[in-house]
């Protein structure tokens, strides 16, 4: 039963994923086909692929060769790694993003064009290693591409990133899944970027922060106290670089003490909440800030911009929801 039911809302996305290209044709028979292993598949759902197989095709720009595609990505999973990062940081708008490029980040949020994509993608990771923030965030300077596919103007990748995590003080590698689709010009019109077992790694990040901050190396779990000191050192991070970059002219609080105050009592936040009104969030933008504190600030304050608050995160939005910023869908056939 369950199999049958998992198997029925599998379906359902696939119709909601298609719309945007293919309605539902009302009008076409209904007929069940029978599957050897005896699911009735609703005929509906095939006569609309074979459909959409058309207008896809009609439609897509086939731009480059695999190996072209490859080559791109081969290329920008290098230029993501330390020190390269550096270099398109300090570009401000990277070449490798068209200028209204979206992205979409499944631990955090979307990314709406190329300076915060650049911010974001390049600037995040460049120079956790001399500034002097707690961080719950890494980087990488290895990759070890797994997977690829790549046809026409798309492309996915599977990497292995060896990754330091100056907060955890070790390294842990990471795997992410990116979906790419590119313009004419070769540049990055839409991403859609996932990492796999984050909720893991962020447990590892925290309990290697809490090692370090208790001096115990066997420690396997982080207790109450632990969970508040780590809440602490972060607090106190986000706080110096609201000082240093936000009091002045930006100012979210009224003082370091007010910030303090305020964020001591914020939550913390679950792995699946980077783009949520939480500890972790303010902590991920929290380098961000130095590149444009005009647009960043907000991030780190009580309201969170847009880009630190719940608004927008149900569950039902997020799934749903992030698909309308993709102007196409990364299908190609
Ligand atoms: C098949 O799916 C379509 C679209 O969701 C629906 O309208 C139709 O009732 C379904 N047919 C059967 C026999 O379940
Ligand atoms: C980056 O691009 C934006 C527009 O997308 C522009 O306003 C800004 O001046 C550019 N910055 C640099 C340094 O090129
Ligand atoms: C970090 O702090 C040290 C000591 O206060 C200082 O010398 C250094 O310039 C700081 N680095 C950054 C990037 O602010
Ligand atoms: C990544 O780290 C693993 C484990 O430490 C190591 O075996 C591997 O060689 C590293 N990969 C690269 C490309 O440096
Ligand atoms: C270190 O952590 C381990 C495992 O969580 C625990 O059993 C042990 O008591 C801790 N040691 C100290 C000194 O707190």
């Amino acid at each position: 039963m369950l199999t049958k039911s998992l198997l029925a809302g599998s379906l359902l996305l696939v119709n909601a994923f298609a719309s945007p290209i293919a309605q539902a044709d009302s009008s076409s028979q209904t007929a069940q086909a029978q599957s050897s292993d005896g699911f009735q598949i609703n005929q509906t759902y095939i006569d609309q692929a074979n459909k959409q197989i058309k207008d896809i095709q009609s439609k897509q720009n086939c731009y480059f060769t695999s190996e072209e595609l490859y080559q791109h990505a081969v290329s920008f999973a290098n230029d993501y790694l330390y020190p390269n990062n550096i270099k398109q940081a300090k570009s401000i708008n990277s070449t490798y993003f068209s200028e209204d490029v979206v992205g979409r980040i499944d631990i955090t949020r979307n990314y709406e064009g190329r300076e915060l994509n650049t911010e974001y993608l390049f600037g995040l990771f460049s120079d956790l290693q001399d500034s002097n923030t707690t961080n719950l965030i890494g980087y990488s300077d290895a990759f070890q591409l797994y997977a690829f596919s790549g046809s026409c103007n798309q492309y996915t990748i599977s990497n292995i990133n060896n990754a330091t995590f100056p907060g955890a003080g070790q390294k842990i590698p990471f795997s992410i899944n990116i979906w790419i689709k590119l313009n004419e010009k070769k540049e990055i019109a839409q991403y859609d970027l996932s990492f796999l077992r984050w909720e893991r790694l962020y447990e590892m990040i925290k309990l290697g922060g809490y090692r370090q901050i208790s001096g115990n190396d066997s420690a396997t779990t982080i207790p109450e106290e632990g969970e508040k000191q780590l809440q602490h050192l972060l607090v106190e991070s986000i706080c110096g670089v609201h000082e240093k970059y936000c009091q002045k002219d930006y100012p979210q609080y009224d003082s370091k003490d007010a910030c303090v105050e305020y964020l001591t009592n914020t939550r913390f936040g679950l792995s699946w909440e980077g783009g949520r009104d939480t500890i972790f969030c303010r902590s991920v933008h929290q380098n961000m800030i130095e590149y444009r504190p005009s647009v960043h600030c907000p991030h780190i304050g009580p309201t969170g911009g847009d880009m630190c608050t719940d608004e927008g995160t149900g569950y039902e939005e997020v799934t749903f929801n992030y698909q309308t910023i993709f102007k196409e869908p990364f299908i190609v056939v």
